[in-house]
Order: C-alpha cells, then sequence, then structure tokens
C-alpha cells in the first residue's frame, strides 16, 4: 500500500501563503508590516532619547536624535493609519477569548494605541504651537510660520520643573514601560504556556487551531 502524502494533509506544517487580511487564526501582512515597521521606528526614537539623556547629545551631534522629530512624525502617520486598518479589520482578527488574562491584553493594546497617537500628537502640538514652520526631513512642508501660542507649548512643557520632562517625554516614558510589558507577555505566551500567540504576529505557519 502507499505511503500516505502528509504534505498535503492538513496534519503539515508547511508554511502557508500569508493572506494580506488578518484572519481569525493570524494577523495578516498589512497588520504585521504596520506592527514591525512601528516597532523598528519607536525603537530608534527610544534609543536616541536614552542616548541623548546619557551623554547630553544635541541634534547636531548626533543623527539618531536629529531625526527625532521627523521619524515621530512617520510613526504619527503610521499610528493613524494602523488605527483605522484595525477598526477595519476587527470582525476577522484573532479574538482575545474571555477571562481575566484576555481583558488585560485588551486593556494593554488599548494602552499602546492610545499612547502610540498621543505622544507624537502632544509634540507635534507644541511644535505648531511654538510658530516655527516645520518640513519633513526638510523637504514636505507639514505648517508654515504661525503667531506663537506661548500657553499651549506651557502646558505641554509643564511637569518639566517638577518631573524633569514635558507631558510628551513622560507619557512618552510610559509607552516604553508598556511595550517592555507587552513583549514581556508575549514571551509568557510562547515560552511558559506554550500557546500560538506569537505565532498570530511572528510565524508563516499555521497555527495549531
Ligand atoms: C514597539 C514595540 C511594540 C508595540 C507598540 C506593539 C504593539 C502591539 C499591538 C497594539 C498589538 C495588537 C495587534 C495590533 O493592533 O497590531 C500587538 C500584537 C502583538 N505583538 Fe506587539 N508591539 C511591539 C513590539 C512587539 C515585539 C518586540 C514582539 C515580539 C516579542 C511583539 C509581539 C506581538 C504579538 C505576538 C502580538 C499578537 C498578540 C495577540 O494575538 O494577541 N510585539 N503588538
Ligand atoms: C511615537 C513617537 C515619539 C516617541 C515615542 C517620542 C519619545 C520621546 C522621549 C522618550 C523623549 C525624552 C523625554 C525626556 O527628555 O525625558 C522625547 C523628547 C522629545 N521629543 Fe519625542 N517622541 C516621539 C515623537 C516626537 C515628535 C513627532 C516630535 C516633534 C514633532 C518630538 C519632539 C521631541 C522633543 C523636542 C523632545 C525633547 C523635549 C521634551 O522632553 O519634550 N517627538 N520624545
Amino acid at each position: 500500500m502507499p505511503a500516505p502524502d502528509l504534505s498535503r494533509s492538513h496534519l503539515s506544517a508547511a508554511p502557508t501563503a500569508l493572506p494580506w487580511r488578518d484572519s481569525p487564526l493570524r494577523f495578516g501582512r498589512i497588520s504585521r508590516l504596520l506592527h514591525w515597521a512601528m516597532a523598528l521606528l519607536l525603537a530608534w526614537q527610544f534609543v536616541g532619547m536614552a542616548l541623548k539623556l546619557a551623554f547630553d547629545l544635541s541634534p547636531r551631534d548626533s543623527w539618531l536624535v536629529g531625526t527625532h522629530n521627523h521619524v515621530g512624525v512617520v510613526l504619527w502617520l503610521l499610528a493613524v493609519l494602523r488605527a483605522l486598518w484595525a477598526l477595519a479589520q476587527w470582525p476577522q482578527r484573532p479574538a482575545y477569548g474571555r477571562g481575566f488574562i484576555a481583558q488585560c491584553a485588551r486593556a494593554g493594546h488599548g494602552l499602546l494605541y492610545l499612547l502610540m497617537l498621543l505622544v507624537p500628537t502632544l509634540a507635534l502640538l507644541r511644535l505648531y504651537a511654538s510658530g516655527r514652520a516645520f518640513a519633513l526631513f526638510g523637504q514636505w512642508p507639514i505648517f508654515g510660520v504661525s503667531t506663537p501660542n506661548q500657553a499651549l507649548v506651557q502646558a505641554i512643557n509643564a511637569p518639566r520643573d517638577s518631573l524633569g520632562a514635558s507631558w510628551h517625554g513622560l507619557l512618552g516614558w510610559l509607552l516604553l514601560a508598556v511595550i517592555a510589558g507587552h513583549i514581556a507577555m508575549v514571551l509568557v505566551h510562547h515560552f511558559i504556556w506554550r500557546d500560538d500567540t506569537a505565532r498570530r504576529m511572528l510565524g508563516r505557519r499555521s497555527p495549531r487551531n
């Protein structure tokens, strides 16, 4: 009797083509592209600011620090796109399920979205309120010279004297802390609970269901 062709069987672990859109089993190409592009650019922002604080670098000293505003605007655009895409894909995305851990994951992702939108929005508002013109990478004008709004600039910088950073900076560091928690939970899912959570965003292999 010939041996069964397991490569075509549903039991096979062979990679399947990744769809563009999300499905209940895994995130599709567009969600993954947005997730990993933003993760890289956020790492750029945090490494740049950590180096700036550690070595007292100015935008002129370091390219990493000097590109902060521009990369931040790209992150703002990507965050808006990502939020719209998440809303469009909501009915077919992997479900959170029930229970306390699932609700924590839902709340954690919600907080990540809120901070990914709020942190660059505050910085952009402050830049606009400063009255200076801004062109993305010096090429694409975002806004021109305007009348400064000192009250708004001061409101965004308010916690500087007492806490050492503006609302933009403080919430930026809070975003980093939430990201660290998010990564820790992905590692717990993968290495301790050994479920398919990480594969939904990382792997090409079909999840086990
Ligand atoms: C800058 C860092 C990161 C941010 C802001 C972030 C944000 C998010 C958000 C908001 C989601 C929900 C799905 C979505 O709407 O896209 C998500 C899902 C996910 N992320 Fe991240 N992430 C980051 C880094 C990472 C890293 C480094 C890993 C890998 C260790 C990771 C692994 C995952 C996985 C596996 C999921 C799917 C979780 C699930 O299905 O419930 N993320 N991430
Ligand atoms: C998601 C995007 C962004 C993240 C995660 C981020 C994060 C940070 C962090 C952690 C700091 C250090 C705060 C401190 O000194 O302790 C900082 C500072 C700063 N950022 Fe951003 N940033 C982002 C986008 C932007 C944008 C879009 C702009 C300008 C348009 C900008 C302008 C600045 C400036 C001028 C500072 C130094 C002054 C201050 O503390 O507010 N950032 N940012």
